[in-house]
């Protein structure tokens, strides 16, 4: 299967060889098993999922050395395509070895894509390193308990501690505009690196100067501060060697010395396995299989907790196997039924995305293509990454700068009405039918703090990579970041055990079409702007100049519209219970105990930014509370 990765920063990586050869095992190294029989009957701490979050809360809990903890991962160590990518062609080709192989259900059939190798999502994503605005984490306290910390206050400083930054080459930065702010977004240690590319093309400048006349647009001096407008983001990019950085090499090869830190590979999670006693629910242990041999099956047991770290479709799945979900969906699957909460698979959230065709008239050179039309260009690139790993061939996925523009901004005559439709609107008129009452009182409360995202210029509803392709007859891609309608994940009564049915439901709320139809039109106005736009002489070659009435342009977009950005979030939401939630403020699974969730899929909405470095900055702070729980037993 070819999988095409429209990416709006893209690369294109070669596919890679799968290496699933077990690591040496010696006394001095964390611990990596291929066969049940070779572990523990418990450790301290089971993490299930070996990716983004998983690793990063796998490293935190074993600092100390005080605990033991078992990471399993149904994926194996795997190489990782590495530089130089080919940033002449503008599609990112994931390898579909490291992947799972998921299609979504419902009106829009689509790939699903989610990594499947140790490092998670971080292995294969396209690198952007940004967060979202400050408003985006402060809605997460806003839907959440009294007194939540789960705000950009209470964030920040994982954010800052997850990672190194490092700040562009200085005639570079002079040259492009790339600003930013070490006090306020920046100053952590943490493992992973976020750095620069070391050349930018300069169309990618006009891009970014072209937004200077749309009225209300703000330059923020750093993105990750928390603020929306046009800035230059990092990638997760070791800059000592070029290569990338991700939970891997920040979370379990650097520090592989720790004996007390075990993963096994090619294994999968089940089922989890309770203790009922007097009404109370504890996890206890969990059941695996053996990926390449299903008779290969061992149960481990924790001494502390089980954390579930296997990201947003298949925490959900495990969950709902082991007996916890909306009762209707294990009824269907003939799931004994251990909990209700219906908020387990509810809540589904990614960024969707239109392209729009235009001929950039005027050529500014060089630009990408001179890679392959012009062999002095060429040559010098080569050279120059060979020798000193900078250059053109330095910029990967996420090296560029972006447009995260509020709702006032892109769409000034829509903003205000789509406000109020939301405000209006009935919360159970676009969820499933007969959802749960919870579920819809939190969505509810979803609502009314969107309603108020759509009127402030501090919540990026648009985003816009202005690197993409600043050049030639090429798609521009305009990306829906606060997307209303809610998916969900839930198991497959045909076939439980296999993979679980993923439904975007995209545009189950109408107004997503006409929050699309005013970014549309927004981006129709930069384009056609008399700033530094005109320089590129920017011809609209899909949908077309003739397309113009808010239902034409409806029509194009819902024909065309994309549920994913490879965004997923939300289908254990932290909400109260009351709400539809599944985890509490403390990350622990509502009405279990020794049982919490520290991926992407506790988001109770999206953010609006890509999402790696929100579920890094996510599971620092999970380990934090995990750590702090059990210190005081
Ligand atoms: C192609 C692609 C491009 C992306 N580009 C970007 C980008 O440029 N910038 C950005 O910020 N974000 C990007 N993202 C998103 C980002 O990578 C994810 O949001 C993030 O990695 C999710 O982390 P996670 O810990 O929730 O899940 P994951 O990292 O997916 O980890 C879950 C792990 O659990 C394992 N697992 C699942 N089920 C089981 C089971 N039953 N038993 C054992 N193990 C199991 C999986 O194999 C996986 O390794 C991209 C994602 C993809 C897929
Ligand atoms: C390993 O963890 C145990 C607790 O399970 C602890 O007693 C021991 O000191 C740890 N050992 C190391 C080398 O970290
Ligand atoms: C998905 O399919 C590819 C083949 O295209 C395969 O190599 C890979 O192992 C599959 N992923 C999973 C998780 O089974
Ligand atoms: C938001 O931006 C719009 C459009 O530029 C402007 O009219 C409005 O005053 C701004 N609102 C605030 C609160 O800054
Ligand atoms: C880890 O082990 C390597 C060699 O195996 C050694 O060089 C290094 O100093 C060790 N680091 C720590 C922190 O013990
Ligand atoms: C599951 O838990 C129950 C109750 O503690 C126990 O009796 C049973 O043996 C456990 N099953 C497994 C497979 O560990
Ligand atoms: C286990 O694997 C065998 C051989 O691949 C297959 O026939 C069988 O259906 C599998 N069983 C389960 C429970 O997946
Ligand atoms: C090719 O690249 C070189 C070096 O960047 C440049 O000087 C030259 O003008 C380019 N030639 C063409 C035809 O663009
Ligand atoms: C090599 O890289 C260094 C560090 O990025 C940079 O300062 C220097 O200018 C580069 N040399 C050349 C010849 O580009
Ligand atoms: C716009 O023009 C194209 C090409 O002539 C045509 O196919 C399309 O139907 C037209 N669309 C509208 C809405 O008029």
């Amino acid at each position: 299967m070819n999988m095409k990765i429209s990416h709006f920063l893209v690369a294109a990586a070669a596919l890679l060889v799968c290496n699933s050869g077990a690591y040496p095992d010696s006394a001095h190294k964390a611990q990596h098993f291929t066969r049940s029989d070779q572990l523990h009957s418990s450790y301290d701490y089971i993490i299930v999922g070996g990716g983004t979050s998983g690793l990063t809360v796998a490293d935190r809990l074993t600092e100390s050395g005080k605990y033991s903890v078992l990471v399993i991962e149904y994926g194996y160590f795997s190489d990782i395509p590495g530089e130089p990518y080919d940033p002449v062609n503008p599609i990112n080709t994931a390898p579909p070895s490291l992947m799972y192989n998921i299609t979504s259900v419902g009106a829009v059939k689509q790939f699903v894509g989610v990594g499947c190798v140790v490092g998670g999502g971080s292995a294969i994503n396209t690198q952007v390193w940004m967060r979202g605005t400050s408003e985006d984490y402060d809605r997460w306290a806003a839907v959440g308990a009294q007194h939540s910390t789960w705000n950009w206050d209470g964030i920040l400083p994982y954010f800052k501690k997850s990672c190194t930054f490092y700040p562009p080459d200085p005639q570079l930065a002079a040259e492009f505009e790339i600003t930013y702010d070490i006090e306020k977004a920046w100053g952590g240690t943490g493992p992973i690196f976020a750095s620069y590319a070391h050349y930018q093309y300069p169309a990618t400048k006009v891009m970014y100067d072209g937004w200077k006349v749309i009225p209300g647009i703000e330059y923020p001096k750093d993105g990750s501060e928390g603020k929306a407008g046009i800035f230059w983001v990092p990638s997760s990019e070791d800059p000592r060697t070029e290569t990338r950085s991700y939970a891997r090499t920040a979370h379990y090869d650097r520090v592989q010395n720790r004996t007390n830190y075990s993963i096994v590979t090619g294994y999968k999670v089940i089922k989890i396995n309770f203790s009922q006693k007097h009404g109370d629910i504890t996890a206890t242990s969990v059941k695996i299989t053996a990926r390449n041999d299903n008779s290969s099956v061992g149960t481990i047991t924790a001494r502390k907790e089980i954390i579930l770290a296997a990201g947003t479709i298949h925490t959900p799945q495990i969950l709902q196997l082991s007996g916890i979900g909306p009762k209707s969906v294990l009824k269907a699957a003939r799931i004994p039924l251990v909990l209700d909460l219906p908020g387990v698979g509810s809540n589904l959230q990614d960024h969707s995305w239109f392209a729009m065709g235009y001929d950039l008239q005027t050529p500014i050179l060089p630009n990408r293509q001179s890679l392959t039309s012009n062999k002095t260009f060429a040559d010098w690139a080569l050279d120059l990454w060979k020798t000193n790993l900078t250059g053109p061939y330095s910029i990967v996925g996420g090296g560029g700068a972006l447009a995260q523009v509020s709702l006032p901004v892109i769409a000034p005559e829509m903003f205000s009405s789509i406000a109020s439709e939301i405000e209006a609107q009935d919360p159970a008129s676009s969820l499933p039918d007969s959802e749960d009452p919870t579920v819809v009182a939190g969505y509810h409360a979803q609502l009314k703090v969107m309603a108020a995202a759509a009127r402030s210029n501090n919540t990026a509803w648009m985003q816009m990579g202005l690197g993409g392709n600043p050049f030639g007859s090429a798609d521009q891609w305009g990306f829906n970041i606060h997307p209303l309608s809610r998916g969900t994940v839930h198991l497959d009564p045909t076939n439980p055990d296999g993979e679980p049915l993923v439904d975007y439901r995209m545009l189950s709320n109408p107004i997503d079409l006409r929050v699309a139809i005013g970014l549309f039109k927004g981006l129709r106005t930069y384009f056609k702007s008399q700033g530094e736009m005109k320089k590129l002489s920017p011809v609209e070659t899909k949908p077309g100049a003739n397309v113009t009435s808010d239902a034409d342009i409806g029509a194009f977009l819902a024909a065309t519209l994309n549920p994913s950005e490879y965004h997923p979030v939300g289908t254990c939401p932290k909400m109260p219970l009351a709400m539809g939630g599944v985890v509490d403020e403390e990350l622990t699974v509502h009405g279990v105990q020794r049982l919490s969730i520290v991926d992407a899929s506790i988001m109770p909405l999206t953010v609006g930014a890509t999402t790696q470095s929100t579920v890094y900055a996510i599971a620092e702070k999970a380990a934090d509370l995990i750590k702090r729980e059990f210190a005081k037993v």
